[in-house]
């Protein structure tokens, strides 16, 4: 079936010079050569002597002086169409690193249509990622190849983590709302790379597009979800059973977990594989009759009082100075000084990032019995908190997740679908996925369950 099998590189990390592009080919090291399906590992990018650096870099930090065997360096440039062709006809699998999206991702997606080469990336923004949908779909789908974008930080955990949590509701009880609560920790200063920073910045420049690409598209199916709509709640909130002040976060993991329960109520059993066993067909159709959707927002959470107001002053820098020109000319000018130094041009260093590491809480409210809706009871009844708990976002879990769903295209392509752009959560929840992380780094745990007073 798989009429690519023999292509020279089973995956190419496209941006592997850039600051997470190394961490990502650090992590694709662990891996290289330890399976059939992943023998060959391409870097692209601009400038084979970053690349080479960058390689070295990755090298000496997995404990081996010479690059190991497999490794193959590939010049390709955005503005090249010609570099990106070849460098997709050559790949069953590009993981593209290049960002801000916006800016740099659609000819890279263009290119792995064109040559029916399987997509990842790591991108946070909801404008790009629905652009490439509204524009790529149907073309991916005629010619096998899979554009997934999301498969870091943004937006597995709220994806995979969001299922996890909805699984926890048996009958008869059931979900109506799931809070996320994003919490990174560290005894150093926590610190994200420029192009973080940059990509955040312009997603704020793009919010107008994105609003008009909506309109133009024909409305999404909306799950069917049991009770009233939860209250706006306050922006600002203690939450004294995580401990932490949180804020509300207009977080891209929200976008996505919502395109994810679209496609799933408008495919009640999940999306047919391209080549599936009927084990797998069964066994997909029983995973997906565990999930069950619901409200779903996202809330950024600090130890102190203070800790919130100064992510709520970021947040007003970017949403205020990211609206026109000479605002966002100020805000990528002065990183440092304007993000209250989170986000710094070098990035931070090695001890940061090794130091610091996330837990993301999943705090559900439901009912602890559908009859109690037709009863007339409205205010949920019940409470499940479950979380998601791993190493630094963006340069440690971001990597892990991003390999561990190329392996997953790499040896079991069957089980997925012939081609189309999809967010990760509908892709790869019935597959493997939450167990390769696990076994990696990023844990999935149910916390409590508790019946709440009238
Ligand atoms: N999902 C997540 O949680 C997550 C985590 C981390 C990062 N990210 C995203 O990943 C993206 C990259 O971030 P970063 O901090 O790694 O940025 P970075 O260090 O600036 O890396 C950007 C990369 O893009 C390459 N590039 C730029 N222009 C190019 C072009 N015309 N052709 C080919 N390559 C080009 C650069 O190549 P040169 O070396 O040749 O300049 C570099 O390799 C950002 O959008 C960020 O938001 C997401």
């Amino acid at each position: 079936m798989d009429q690519r099998r023999d292509l020279p590189y089973d995956v190419t990390i496209f941006g592997a010079s850039g600051f997470t592009g190394k961490y990502v080919i650090r992590e694709a090291l662990k891996f290289l050569g330890s399976s059939p399906s992943f023998q060959t590992l391409a870097l692209a990018g601009r400038s084979s002597g970053k690349l080479a650096e960058s390689l070295g870099w990755a090298c000496s930090r997995s404990g081996s002086v010479s690059p190991p065997k497999g490794v193959s360096l590939v010049t390709a440039d955005v503005g090249d169409p010609d570099s990106l062709r070849r460098m997709c006809e050559q790949s069953k699998i590009v993981v593209n690193c290049v960002g801000p999206f916006r800016k740099f991702g659609e000819p890279v997606v263009a290119a792995c249509v064109e040559a029916g080469c399987d997509y990842l990336d790591i991108c946070g923004e909801p404008e790009f990622m629905e652009r490439m949908e509204a524009k790529y779909h149907e073309r991916a789908k005629e010619a096998g190849s899979l554009v997934i974008s999301a498969c870091g930080f943004d937006s597995v955990p709220a994806e995979l983590g969001l299922m996890f949590n909805s699984r926890q509701w048996v009958e008869p009880t059931v979900v109506n709302r799931i809070e996320a609560c994003v919490h990174l920790v560290s005894d150093k200063k926590i610190v994200g790379n420029f192009g973080t920073y940059e990509s955040a910045v312009l997603g704020v420049a793009n919010a107008k597009q994105l609003q008009e690409l909506r309109r133009s598209r024909p409305k999404r199916a909306r799950p069917v979800i049991p009770g009233p709509p939860p209250p706006k709640g306050p922006i600002v909130e203690h939450q004294k059973n995580l401990g932490l002040w949180t804020v509300k976060l207009p977080s891209a993991d929200a976008v996505v977990v919502r395109r994810s329960l679209s496609i799933l109520t408008e495919n009640p059993d999940g999306l047919a594989g391209v080549d599936e066993d009927p084990a797998h067909i069964e066994k997909r159709k029983a995973f997906w009759s565990t999930v069950k959707p619901a409200h779903f927002g996202v809330r950024m959470g600090q130890k102190s009082l203070p800790g919130i107001f100064a992510v709520i002053t970021l947040g007003i820098f970017i949403g205020v100075l990211g609206n026109f020109s000479f605002g966002r000319w100020l805000l990528l000018k002065f990183p440092s000084f304007f993000s209250l130094g989170w986000f710094k041009k070098k990035g931070p260093t090695e001890d940061e990032v090794e130091s610091a590491s996330f837990n993301m809480w999943f705090v559900a409210h439901g009912y602890s019995n559908r009859d109690l809706l037709t009863q007339g009871r409205t205010k949920p009844d019940m409470e499940i908190t479950t979380r998601v708990t791993g190493p630094e976002v963006g340069y440690l879990a971001t990597p892990i997740i991003i390999i561990q769903c190329a392996l997953i295209l790499l040896s079991q392509r069957g089980k997925l679908p012939k081609g189309g752009v999809f967010p990760p959560g509908i892709i790869f929840g019935p597959t493997d996925l939450q167990e390769r992380l696990q076994s990696n780094g990023i844990t999935f745990e149910a916390i409590s369950q508790k019946f709440l007073s009238a």
